[in-house]
């Protein structure tokens, strides 16, 4: 009698698992015109996904060369706040390939001895040290530096259930987006964001950004991706580096200013954001407001430069009220992506025109539409 109950309930949680998780009847037999992408890599498995939720962008929308273009230059790079003071490229690169190394040898374990550590952790919530995948952040004692370190294999590329609380959010929104590819857009941001603050008299000589540069290590593998009915693609390809890191100034938290009240913070924020069609993510953590020379001087340093409306699958340009307006937006977007849509709905989103892409000149854009 226990048995035939457990067995009962495995079936009825099964059913509704596939119902509501899934909007799928549980006897659903797959569409062989689905969109999918494999992925494949020296030494691993090959994994694959089929779901007409994925779209090129941002999966094929960068390679390799992209990286490398951008890749930290060997010799000196002065200290942004100290020029007198310089470290290399080459000694700079040595160490993210130590950190990385230290991952991998040490996984979880690189949380402990902090003390002789040479670097501290600044985030990992979105990193699974079991499985070494998603982007663990570190910044260097030695040096005013912070690494970003992005890793996956084809197994992990999908799992985005295993780094933490929003990367579902940003699958589902970002047509399979996940830390690894939209850290790809930092770069690319950053230089866009500041081109276009130079040409708004209002913020222009108010924005900090960081200096930025990808890093690849000695020996990468490579992840092979090909996508068949994607975007109107019978096939598409591109090939990423299975890990990757951004080395960029460290900002220091500590001269935030205590001059300004959050609410004017917050306010100003959302100025900023909407005026850069939420090229960045408006959330108050990613924007620090160093105190200058005299009390009421300050500037706002953007630390985070990921192109948000990748990561939350954004295609026309929204301004925002306030946080609250700029949250409810958020979870009224992931409500509606995961259950609200039809497949023909997802299908054309894929091929949808896109007001926000990265390469999109922010202030060419086109008029609000809230
Ligand atoms: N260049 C930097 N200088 C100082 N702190 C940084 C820098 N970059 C990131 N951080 C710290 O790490 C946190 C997470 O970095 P961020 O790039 O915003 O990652 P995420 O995309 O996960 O939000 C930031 O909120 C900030 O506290
Ligand atoms: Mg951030």
């Amino acid at each position: 009698m226990q048995a035939f109950k457990i067995c009962s309930s495995l079936f009825f949680f099964f059913i509704l698992w596939n119902h509501i998780g899934y909007a799928r009847h549980p006897f659903r037999v797959p569409d062989p015109m689905a969109s999918q992408v494999t992925i494949s890599c020296q030494g691993y498995k090959t994994c694959a996904l089929s779901s007409n939720r994925l779209r090129t962008h941002p999966l094929f929308s960068y390679h390799t060369n992209d990286i490398i273009k951008r890749i930290i230059p060997s010799g000196p790079i002065a200290y942004r706040n100290k020029p007198t003071q310089s470290v290399t490229g080459v000694e700079l690169s040595a160490i993210t390939q130590q950190i990385v190394s230290t991952i991998i040898k040490e996984r979880k374990g690189i949380r402990r001895a902090k003390k002789r550590r040479s670097f501290i952790i600044l985030r990992d919530k979105n990193f699974n040290y079991n499985t070494l995948h998603g982007l663990v952040i570190f910044k260097l004692k030695k040096h005013p530096f912070v690494i970003k370190v992005f890793m996956e294999t084809p197994k992990t590329f999908f799992e985005f259930r295993s780094t933490g609380f929003e990367p579902p959010f940003f699958f589902y929104m970002g047509g399979g987006a996940n830390r690894f590819l939209t850290g790809l857009t930092r770069i690319e941001n950053r230089d866009l964001i500041e081109q276009t603050i130079n040409q708004m008299p209002r913020w222009k000589n108010r924005i900090e950004i960081p200096r930025k540069w990808f890093w690849l290590p000695n020996e990468s593998r490579i992840l092979h991706l090909v996508g068949t009915n994607i975007g109107g693609h019978k096939e598409i390809e591109t090939s990423l580096p299975s890990t990757y890191a951004i080395i960029e100034d460290a900002i220091d938290l500590k001269n935030e200013t205590v001059n300004l009240p959050k609410r004017k913070k917050l306010h100003m924020i959302l100025e900023l954001c909407n005026d850069l069609n939420i090229y960045v993510d408006p959330h108050p953590n990613n924007h620090v407001f160093i105190q200058g020379a005299t009390p009421k001087q300050f500037k706002i340093a953007l630390v985070d430069t990921e192109h948000f409306p990748t990561m939350a699958g954004m295609f026309q340009k929204v301004h925002f009220k306030n946080h609250k307006r700029w949250y409810s937006y958020l979870a009224y977007q992931y409500v509606s992506r995961m259950f609200l849509q039809t497949k023909q709905d997802i299908v054309a989103l894929q091929t949808a025109p896109n007001d926000l892409a990265v390469n999109i000149p922010i202030l060419k854009n086109t008029p609000v539409a809230s």
